[in-house]
């Protein structure tokens, strides 16, 4: 880019595992949704870290009902590595969500990488304190242990968490 030249941004990609989504992904995605022309919440097929919980057929549903009422906002999916979704979706940027300090050394690498290999850039937005400590895997914990996570997920999610944790007892 020159000086005095401004890139517009347009498409913003929100990736993630949402598994499964919680009140801290809606918040970002609603605070997101107010700066770009088109948001996409974009769900990885296959989460690094472990085999999700949730079928990737229940993640887009359920973040599909939270953002049923935000109208440029659409809910994709992808394999592999973002960088080439990111490019191939034409993205201008990738959102993500920071927590706490500690999300940000990793998040920091994870930007640089993805710029280095598609050179779109990552903005960050801070989550709302209220939900600081909120993380889909401590939400599974407490919910599949008969704790109450209603204040920590959208009620789309909480409905589709009681019908698994139902269906689980029944096994
Ligand atoms: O919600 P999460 O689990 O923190 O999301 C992590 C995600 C999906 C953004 C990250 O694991 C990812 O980008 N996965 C795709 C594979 C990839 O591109 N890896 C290199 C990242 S620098």
């Amino acid at each position: 880019m020159t000086d005095g030249e401004v890139r517009r941004v347009t498409r913003a990609v929100y990736p993630g595992s949402f598994d499964p989504p919680t009140n801290g992904h809606l918040d970002v995605i609603e605070r997101a949704a107010g700066y770009f022309g088109e948001l996409v919440v974009a769900v990885v097929v296959n989460p690094q870290k472990r085999t999700p919980m949730f079928s990737l057929e229940e993640r887009e549903e359920m973040l599909a009902a939270c953002v049923a009422n935000l109208s440029h906002v659409r809910v994709e999916h992808f394999r592999g590595l973002l960088a080439e979704y990111v490019k191939a979706a034409q993205a201008d940027v990738i959102v993500k969500g920071l927590r706490v300090v500690s999300d940000f050394e990793s998040e920091m690498s994870a930007a640089m990488m993805n710029r280095s290999l598609s050179n779109v850039d990552t903005l960050f937005l801070m989550t709302d304190q209220k939900y600081s400590f909120v993380s889909s895997s401590l939400v599974k914990e407490v919910f599949f242990l008969g704790g109450d996570v209603a204040a920590l997920v959208p009620e789309p999610v909480l409905r589709v968490m009681s019908e698994k944790r139902t269906n689980l007892q029944r096994r």
